[in-house]
């Protein structure tokens, strides 16, 4: 019998879930299909739970529902927990359960994928929504010898480190605190890649070689071009954190662990990684 995925938001029709799990279930024999769906604003439980009542027995989160689905779940991973979001749906007779690996898949593009092991490594996290706090504590787990988050609104910044723990490592604060400082690695985690806008960024933040990571994806991002122009080695957009939070979600599921470098290449040969 064919198992019943999906990914749901709103809106929804440029997700390229479906096509990513569709390979993943293809490349890994396991038979099940996958779809998207689209809930109004306010329709975000009623359709999960008709999902789940017509057999459906997984879903990926996507905006505006992290939040919401969080609140959803009867158990959650730690990993949820710190992210206070979930992407990841398991739908059962008994419950649901919700787990994040938005910060895993971030971790194992960058290290695994990008070769750019982040132990020892000095990183600058912009932003402290949503997508910030989602790969705090998985980048935190890798042991960096510093984490600066740097946030517009410097308070939110603040907010999140006081939660996150690991005080030796962590520090937070606003633009103007990356002032005459230099970093291994540079993530952009706000949303002004999605307006087309480039932070406040000091043109020396980047070390020789260093790293810079958008996780928009899609199309060359200011970020990325001031980060190439000042210095950073590695330039990448975020199509392989994309692949790689699918595929464990897809491990969440079904135990099986599918191939992701092909895919990511497929992907990115529409985008600037390539
Ligand atoms: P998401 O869930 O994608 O993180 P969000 O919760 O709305 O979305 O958060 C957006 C993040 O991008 C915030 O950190 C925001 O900064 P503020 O907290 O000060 O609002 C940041 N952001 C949005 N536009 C930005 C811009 N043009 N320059 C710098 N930061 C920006």
């Amino acid at each position: 019998m064919t198992d019943h995925y999906g990914v749901i938001g709103h809106p929804i029709s440029h997700s390229q879930s479906p096509r990513i799990h569709t390979e993943f279930a293809r490349q890994t024999g396991q038979d099940l299909d996958y779809v998207a769906l689209d809930a109004p604003p306010d329709g975000f439980v009623p359709a999960v739970l008709d999902f789940r009542a017509h057999g459906g027995r997984g879903l990926n989160v996507t905006v505006p529902f992290k939040a919401e689905a969080y609140r959803l779940c009867a158990t959650l991973t730690e990993r949820a927990q710190a992210a206070g979001a979930v992407n990841t749906l398991s739908l059962d007779a008994e419950g649901i359960a919700g787990d994040n690996t938005d910060g895993a898949g971030l971790v194992r593009d960058l290290q695994h994928n990008l070769g750019f092991p982040l132990a020892g490594k000095r990183i600058c996290l912009l932003g402290a929504g949503g997508a910030a706090r989602g790969v705090l504590k998985p980048l935190l787990l890798e042991a960096p010898s510093r984490l600066l988050l740097v946030n517009r609104t410097p308070a939110k910044a603040r907010a999140l480190q006081a939660e996150a723990g690991h005080p030796q490592t962590l520090e937070a604060g606003g633009f103007d605190d990356l002032a005459g400082q230099d970093f291994d690695l540079v993530i952009n985690a706000t949303a002004a890649s999605l307006q087309d806008e480039l932070p406040p960024l000091p043109k020396d933040m980047f070390s020789q070689g260093a790293a810079a990571y958008d996780m928009m994806y899609g199309r060359e991002t200011p970020f990325l071009r001031f980060a190439r122009a000042h210095g950073a080695g590695l330039a990448a957009d975020g199509i392989g954190m994309l692949v790689e939070q699918a595929a464990e979600s897809f491990f969440i599921w079904r135990r099986v662990r599918p191939a992701t470098r092909e895919l990511i290449r497929t992907l990115a040969a529409r985008s600037e990684r390539a």
